[in-house]
């Protein structure tokens, strides 16, 4: 699958704006520093923001467009953006997600991502999120396992 990758200072493409708008009510529609941005044009996107200092990236949205959803769209997006973390150095991956929010919860899950808890009401809401990570594994390409 074609994938683009947007990096800081990017602008979201059009569509993407109007997934984000669908989906979330709001857009952040430009990329800032750390951020990252891995897309599937016209159907998909997966917005993450790196510390590279502490080797961990957060998700902050993934999101598919509804016509193409359980297609394997989303689950392709995070093993990308795995292995593109993977090789600027991040470790650990986070992510809060609405407890109400079974689909992603599910997608987390079958990626291989760990419940780590619940942040309360930590949505304007009162919603509250479930906290999930993943340890990303080290990478078998050469220069590595050396000690
Ligand atoms: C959550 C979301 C990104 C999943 O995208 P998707 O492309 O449909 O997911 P995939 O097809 O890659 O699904 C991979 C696996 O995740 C799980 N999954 C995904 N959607 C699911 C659903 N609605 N119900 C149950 N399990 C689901 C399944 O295990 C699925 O594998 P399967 O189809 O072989 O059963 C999509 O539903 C979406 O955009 N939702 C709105 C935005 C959102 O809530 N984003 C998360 C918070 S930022």
């Amino acid at each position: 699958m074609e994938l683009q990758r947007l990096g800081p200072g990017s602008a979201f493409p059009e569509w993407m704006e109007a997934l984000d708008l669908e989906l979330f009510g709001d857009s952040w529609r430009i990329l800032v520093d750390g951020e990252v941005a891995l897309l599937a044009p016209g159907r998909a996107f997966a917005v993450w923001r790196a510390n590279v200092p502490a080797e961990e990236a957060e998700l902050l949205r993934i999101a598919v467009h509804p016509a193409h959803r359980r297609a394997g769209l989303a689950a392709a997006l995070l093993q990308a953006s795995e292995r593109d973390l993977r090789g600027e150095g991040i470790r650990t991956l986070l992510l809060e997600v609405r407890v109400s929010n079974a689909a992603a919860r599910a997608l987390y899950v079958a990626e291989g991502w760990r419940e780590a808890g619940l942040r309360k009401a930590y949505y304007k809401d009162g919603e509250d999120a479930a906290c999930y990570l993943k340890a990303l594994g080290q990478d078998a390409g050469p220069g590595t396992g050396n000690r």
